[in-house]
């Protein structure tokens, strides 16, 4: 084992220059979302079966599935790594990526996205640690984080430096997530100037088009882009779920349904992004008074497996509206009771169970089951904990409308227009909203005799 250096200049333990290459082939096939990673990383594995870096992110690749099965494996290939960097010179920064994967796999989530935030500090360059950092960021529900931790790193970034582009669209989103909408649309498009078929870029920008409520220039960018995404995993299928909300702002219903039969769930996977996209696809279209037919049945299956995981507990918040809708009691008292257990234990998540997971299943079981009062009984006192459940403003704005629209059912039109009212000031031009606030102020006339 020699050391040899990434693309980027940072030293790393590899056996041969080829090796060195697979790796940099993996980190690029990571970063565009390619369905290949997978196999990039088995190729480096081949060349090299016990470089340290290749085997702490065969455990990354595995967590980042969010499934209890592969949480053993994830380990196996830490205690790989570890073994390895005991027979062979390592760096100090691939150390410290093997230590915020042992954060990751002990529950620990802050520590982890923290380990991986201090690599950037002395390695900005670092792309594994910056996507890393962001995921966990994400999912904490930190939009903050978020930025600060894709903005420390800039200052040793330019066009020089190969991955750039991909740094813009992390900084793209992440300014998003930070409300600051022009400069993540100019972002994100100049990382898409540099590589069309950055996805994250892209994705990026229909984000702003959503909080800004542009369905017609959402629909365009996405269509105007997707035929460079051929390469890509099942991501795809999450920006087609953002065409999907810009069509039911527009009412293009039928258009939505199609979508999510040919797009969005045509493969029936049961990876954890594909059941939730599919998930708040169905009950948003439900709540505008759509009828999905027999859908929720092979969604509501898919997710009683997956609800007794709790590898992410914005997963877990997903799959138990699922199940709620699926209507089998049997089913959702198993989950729920699950994620009772789960929420006693000590990690990250356990922490954000307790606080919000829990609530907030327990008002949309009531809302499928017609109880709005108890849904805004259970939901409203924990709402401004919600962003701790991690994803994005638009994924957690299904939970904000889920309130909304039980108050508007129980009568409660004064907190249905408070609420509203709330919204409008991140939304103002949202036809949902208009819809909603109509829709309360019914309520509240006087009903012909
Ligand atoms: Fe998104």
């Amino acid at each position: 084992m020699t050391m040899q250096h990434d693309r980027r200049g940072l030293p790393q333990a590899a056996a041969s220059a080829a090796a060195m290459q697979a790796f940099d082939a993996t980190v690029e096939a990571y970063m565009a979302f390619e369905r290949q990673t997978g196999d990039r990383l088995k190729e480096t594995l081949g060349l090299d079966p016990t470089m340290p870096m290749a085997l702490c992110l065969k455990g990354c690749f595995l967590l980042l599935f969010c499934k209890r099965a592969l949480v053993p494996p994830a380990a196996k290939a830490l205690a790989a790594a570890r073994e390895a960097a005991n027979e062979r010179a390592v760096s100090p920064r691939e150390m410290h990526h093997m230590a915020a994967l042992q954060h990751w796999l002990d529950g620990d989530l802050q520590a982890a996205a923290a380990t991986w935030d201090d690599i950037l500090i002395d390695h900005p360059h670092d792309l594994v640690a910056l996507r890393m950092a962001q995921y966990l960021h994400f999912y904490l529900g930190d939009a903050v984080a978020l930025r600060n931790s894709v903005a420390r790193p800039l200052h040793a970034w330019s066009d020089a430096v190969p991955g750039y582009g991909y740094v813009l669209g992390i900084k793209a989103f992440a300014l998003e997530e930070c409300g600051d909408y022009a400069a993540a649309e100019r972002e994100g498009r100049a990382a898409i100037e540099r590589n069309r078929a950055d996805i994250w870029a892209a994705h990026a920008v229909a984000h702003v088009m959503e909080m800004q409520d542009r369905p017609e220039d959402g629909i365009a960018w996405v269509g105007g882009l997707e035929d460079a995404w051929e390469g890509c995993h099942n991501f795809t299928y999450h920006v087609h779920w953002h065409r999907c909300l810009f069509r039911l702002e527009l009412g293009d219903h039928d258009g939505v349904l199609e979508d999510y039969d040919t797009k969005v769930r045509a493969d029936r996977s049961d990876e954890f992004l594909d059941v939730i996209n599919a998930i708040a696809l169905l009950w948003r279209l439900e709540q505008r008074g759509v009828k999905v037919g027999d859908r929720w049945a092979e969604l509501s299956q898919a997710c009683r497996d997956l609800s007794e995981d709790h590898r992410m507990v914005f997963g877990d918040a997903h799959y138990i509206m699922a199940l709620a809708a699926g209507g089998d009691p049997a089913a959702i008292e198993t989950a729920l009771a699950s994620l009772q257990r789960f929420a006693e234990g000590h990690g990250s998540e356990e922490a954000v169970a307790r606080a919000v997971a829990l609530p907030l299943a327990r008002a949309a079981i009531a809302h499928r089951q017609g109880r709005f009062g108890a849904a805004i009984e259970a939901l409203l006192p924990h709402r401004a904990a919600l962003h701790r459940l991690g994803g994005s403003r638009a994924q957690r704005d299904l939970f904000e409308q889920l309130l909304i629209d039980a108050a508007v059912k129980d009568g409660r039109s004064g907190l249905a227009k408070a609420l509203l009212s709330e919204r409008a000031l991140q939304r103002p031009g949202n036809p949902w909203n208009a819809a909603m606030a109509k829709a309360a102020q019914n309520a509240d006339s006087p009903q012909p005799a």
